[in-house]
């Protein structure tokens, strides 16, 4: 018995195993029903009762070591690359997918949405396809402005009187955000908007617009410039400056364009400013109180500003980008310009 148990030892020291089935037979070899350690205990009923003392000890080292060394072998062919029957190894670590990056209207639009929160605004949103009511009507366009021409709007149903159109601007969102809401008010909308206009380097079809809104008691036009001021320097850095120039839309009284201080030159004047040290970055005003009117809202008591953007121009300007179409045209060269950019 003395050499079985010692000759068994060798050979467990010597077993290995490659895949799971290998360590399995192995098992059944040694510990199964008729296995070799198994039988040395039937063997061990019939020896001298007094080597029974010592050889009980042995025996019960040996299951131990065998135990252990079949546990070892199937922990050894689960981890390191099983061969299933079907050729895969399922146990090989998977291909890594390369991580896309953001595109960079989504970086700014995000950038800009984080700008406001911070200043307490809301996002609201609304639908692409709108109607005439919330995209000209409500936000005081006459019957006949030029704005609801076909070869300035993508109409979906013409012919009656509120028809559906892709809209045009996020301004639609303000109109859906009084109706819904009380003042005070504040929030920022951000959103695709449609255009019938040729595709170039400074127009397109589609683009992205970001709208603001604040309505309450006593909202001056004060509050509009500082609000924007802060909003530039948060954008384009400490430093940045703005200026207002009066303009005019249907939806704003008084109404304002907004330049930032030319961040290439810092005002010297470049190719990018067209030498004027400006950029316009936004249009602006006070809420018509027609405005107000048709949403509900009581224009004695309550005043507001609205403000709307172009993402796509905001990007531009902060990356230097030449050319609208690089935004819609999805070249991975392009795209890849910007993965530093992504924030996790
Ligand atoms: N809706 C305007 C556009 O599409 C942008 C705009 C200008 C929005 C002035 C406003 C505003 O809210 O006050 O060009």
């Amino acid at each position: 018995m003395k050499e079985a148990i010692e000759q068994i030892k060798a050979e467990l020291a010597a077993l290995k195993a490659k895949t799971a089935a290998e360590a399995e037979e192995a098992r059944v070899k040694y510990l199964g029903k008729n296995g070799k350690v198994t039988k040395l205990f039937d063997d061990f009923r019939s020896i001298a009762p007094e080597m029974k003392r010592e050889f009980g000890q042995k025996l019960n080292e040996l299951k131990k070591a065998a135990t252990a060394k079949i546990e070892q072998l199937k922990e050894e062919v689960s981890s390191s690359g099983e061969v299933e029957a079907s050729g895969n190894d399922l146990s090989m670590p998977g291909d890594r997918l390369p991580l896309g990056s953001r595109h960079p209207v989504s970086i700014v639009r995000q950038q800009i949405v984080d700008i406001f929160r911070k200043f307490g605004y809301d996002v609201a949103e609304g639908p692409e396809i709108e109607d005439d009511f919330h995209v000209f009507e409500a936000l005081n366009f006459p019957p006949n402005h030029p704005a609801r021409d076909m070869q300035d709007t993508f109409f979906v149903s013409a012919g009656h009187e509120n028809p559906l159109l892709l809209r045009t601007h996020t301004s639609s969102i303000q109109v859906r955000t009084m109706l819904s809401q009380k003042p005070p008010i504040r929030v920022i909308c951000p959103g695709r908007v449609f255009r019938n206009e040729a595709i170039s380097a400074r127009a397109h079809c589609i683009f992205h617009q970001v709208e603001g809104l604040y309505v309450d008691k006593g909202v001056t036009f004060a509050d509009l410039k500082q609000a924007i001021l802060l909003f530039a320097r948060e954008m384009f850095g400490p430093d940045a400056n703005i200026r207002m120039r009066p303009s005019y839309f249907p939806f704003t009284e008084p109404s304002s364009e907004v330049d930032v201080s030319c961040n290439i030159c810092h005002g010297e004047g470049c190719n990018i400013c067209k030498g004027s040290g400006w950029l316009e970055i936004l249009g602006c005003g006070m809420v018509d109180p027609n405005v107000l009117k048709a949403c509900g809202i009581d224009p004695n008591v309550y005043s507001g500003f609205a403000f709307g953007m172009g993402i796509e121009r905001i990007a531009m300007l902060k990356w230097q980008v030449n050319d609208l179409r690089h935004y819609f045209e999805n070249d991975i060269r392009f795209l890849k310009e910007f993965e530093t950019s992504v924030e996790v």
